[in-house]
């Protein structure tokens, strides 16, 4: 989720770092001899180059993009507001599509589309795009919203599904010059009106149902409740994606077809000023109401075409064939920047996949792999320790040979699942990607370039060219290396958020004034000896135990660590002694949550059965889950001390996660505190889960 200001409870006090992670993995030589940078001296003579002078290093990156009319000035930076590439005028729409199709790619697949329902004949719908068919369905598209009177500087809403006509959809408005708000497909009406209302958007895109899991889940219906409340929005656009019936409201509401239909292919890209919005995305924090945040059209697209190009190493000629599978939806920014914009402007051949990891099997993402042919795979972490639980067997079912690099974005990832990523989907042949960055940066700021940095399970590593991060204390003193700290960047670099919507005093004061004359990213991280970054979570999450100020990551890190562990959420609760004892909330791996289930109803059925302790401070019978809570916190106290030893552990089927899959240690911190949540739950993915916790804690 995106950045808050700084709880009051910050206080100068640096964050303990407790984790101890030695192993190192070169870049495969394979891998970097045919990479853009091979090398790690390479990585860091450009690296030097770019802070050194990074106006220049930019303006080298923007001139491999096609410009109307060039910008006067790289930089214009007077804190916390940049202007990037003054005066030039550019399209990111041509720059993704028109530049490819009228080029050499015309022929290159643009898009491959696979649906989730698996058909009569056993088999999902595919479609593909090429370039030249994408610029042309994008072109007819930009005409249907101009034949409904959108022009550039309007808000579009867009809530649809992940099907290739939703990266139309972005395309289309980035053409015309109209400001795209996708909506995840996921939140509920009441969530598409405060955001709709928000940005004041003209129309919604959207769709009849779209499919997740094997059920419809039913776009159009949900737009007519939130149209209820939406006065602004004159034209709803529908795509039919599975042909159920939906209310067709005439004068407002517009077959997407139809409209197509009547368009003509031909519509040339607006020239865009360089600091003209693009889109507004929001990001719900802990508090308070979702932020919009606004990326412009110049320094967005340069940001997204060079990480791009580096972390994931596209538009490699060595590689002419690969296939960049990004798994996260549209609706968040990762799917802004690496499914539909970054990818795009590299010439790639892009992947995208309608519906959920597990439907109809947990294999489908590794028969998507090999069916496919995918090169690049980029997931979170969420999805990693779901697969983890769900079981091997799942993945050793497919060969997975054509992957050459993976990538993971979203979270810190925990050293264990970092492991598991690397043997059991990279065959300890992929070099992995732990990438760090936000909303608010628009593109990746701190990742490994695959070919160069050697990588350590749980870091994402070294900035990226042009970025420079910085661990400091909350008055903006570094802090030394090895310490914890807040995460800040000193520089303002091309992507990152321009503003909030509506609301520049709320930009100003969550990112740019809690460490002065820095960006506060609201991460704590520390810095290790080689100069390497390892990201300790949230501020607002910090724990605070006998004084001492430990990150969630480290001490959750260590239960994955445990093999029994799939997933673990740890939080604060007070106490009158340490300050705030720590309480772990723990899943179970598959295999072994059952066999708990087993072993606890049948000792329930013959209770008063002797059964030998476990240990010699429990009386906890060996298979029985008090005696697991016992092991886990010893493991925990021997893997990183006595001080992150959990005073409490709670089993759980599930943890609370945002739609975008991020455990809201919040709720968590309420209901071990309370028993009850009080606080804004409208991320929440599954409210199922609350109730559960809720239950056992009664229980
Ligand atoms: C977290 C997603 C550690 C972090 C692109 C950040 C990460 C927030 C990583 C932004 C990572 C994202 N390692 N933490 N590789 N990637 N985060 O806005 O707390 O959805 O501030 O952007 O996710 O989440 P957002």
């Amino acid at each position: 989720m995106s950045s808050q200001s700084m709880p009051s409870s910050i206080s100068a006090q640096d964050l303990d770092s407790i984790l101890r992670e030695d192993r190192i993995f070169p870049p495969p030589p394979e891998f970097s001899s045919t990479a853009h940078i091979k090398s790690l001296a390479e990585y860091e003579s450009l690296y030097n180059r770019s802070i050194a002078d990074p106006e220049s290093f930019w303006a080298e990156a923007a001139r491999n993009l096609h410009w109307f009319q060039p910008w006067t000035k790289t930089l214009d930076w007077n804190l916390p507001w940049a202007k990037w590439f003054v005066n030039g005028k550019l399209n990111l729409c041509s720059n993704c599509v028109d530049r490819h199709a009228l080029g050499d790619n015309a022929e290159k697949t643009a898009i491959i589309w696979e649906a989730e329902p698996i058909g009569e004949d056993g088999q999902p719908e595919i479609r593909t795009l090429t370039y030249a068919q994408l610029h042309r369905e994008v072109q007819r598209f930009a005409n249907a919203l101009k034949s409904l009177g959108i022009q550039k500087g309007d808000r579009v809403a867009i809530y649809m599904g992940m099907t290739p006509e939703l990266a139309i959809a972005l395309l289309a408005c980035a053409r015309i010059g109209a400001v795209h708000n996708v909506i995840f497909g996921g939140f509920a009406a009441h969530a598409i009106a405060d955001r709709v209302n928000d940005s004041q958007c003209v129309a919604i895109l959207t769709q009849d149902s779209s499919y997740r899991r094997g059920s419809e889940v039913p776009l159009k219906r949900t737009v007519d409740e939130a149209l209820a409340n939406t006065p602004s929005v004159k034209h709803v656009v529908v795509l039919k994606r599975s042909g159920t019936p939906v209310n067709m409201q005439p004068g407002r509401d517009w077959w997407w077809h139809d409209l197509v239909a009547s368009s003509r292919p031909i519509c040339p890209a607006e020239p865009m000023d360089s600091e003209d919005p693009l889109y507004i995305l929001y990001t719900s924090g802990t508090t308070g109401k979702p932020k919009g945040l606004v990326h412009t059209t110049g320094g967005y697209s340069v940001g997204t075409y060079l990480t791009t190009r580096y972390c994931f190493d596209l538009d490699n000629p060595n590689h002419p064939n690969d296939v960049f599978w990004c798994t996260a939806d549209i609706g968040w920014v990762t799917g802004h920047s690496y499914v539909v914009y970054g990818p795009l402007q590299n010439g790639a051949t892009v992947l995208m996949y309608e519906g959920a990891p597990n439907y109809p099997g947990c294999d489908r993402f590794w028969d998507i792999i090999d069916r496919h042919k995918v090169t690049i795979f980029y997931t979170a972490p969420t999805a990693i320790r779901a697969f983890i639980k769900w079981g091997n067997e799942h993945v050793e079912k497919h060969s997975l040979a054509s992957l050459r690099l993976l990538g993971t974005v979203g979270e810190p990832i925990n050293p264990e699942a970092w492991m598991w990523y690397r043997e059991k989907i990279g065959h300890n042949r992929c070099p992995i990607v732990d990438t760090w960055w936000q909303t608010e940066t628009g593109g990746i700021m701190i990742a490994p370039i695959p070919g160069a940095v050697p990588t350590k399970p749980g870091s994402a590593t070294r900035p990226f060219f042009g970025i420079q991060p910085e661990v400091v204390t909350p008055e903006g003193k570094p802090v030394p290396k090895g310490s914890g700290g807040l995460l800040v960047i000193r520089k303002p670099w091309p992507s990152m958020a321009r503003t909030v919507w509506g609301d520049p005093e709320r930009y100003q004061k969550t990112y740019w004034s809690d460490v002065p004359g820095s960006y506060f990213t609201g991460d704590g991280a520390r810095q290790d000896a080689d100069g390497y970054y390892w990201l300790m979570g949230r501020v607002d999450d910090v724990l605070n135990v006998s004084g001492h100020r430990l990150g969630t990551m480290e001490v959750e890190s260590a239960l994955v660590a445990h093999p029994k562990v799939a997933e673990a959420a740890v939080v604060g609760r007070p106490d009158d002694l340490k300050g705030q004892a720590v309480v772990a909330f723990v899943t179970l791996e598959g295999h072994v949550a059952a066999s708990y289930a087993k072993a606890e109803s049948s000792s329930a059925a013959d209770h008063g059965s002797a059964t030998p302790a476990s240990s010699a401070d429990s009386a906890a019978p060996a298979n029985s889950l008090e005696s697991l809570k016992d092991e886990l916190k010893k493991w925990v106290a021997k893997e990183i001390g006595p001080i992150a030893r959990p005073d409490d552990i709670r089993f759980t089927d599930a943890l609370p996660k945002t739609r975008s899959g991020k455990i809201m240690r919040r709720l968590l911190r309420e209901l071990a505190t309370h028993g009850e949540i009080k606080g804004d739950t409208t991320t929440l993915e599954d409210f199922q889960v609350i109730a559960k916790l809720r239950e056992s804690d009664e229980g």
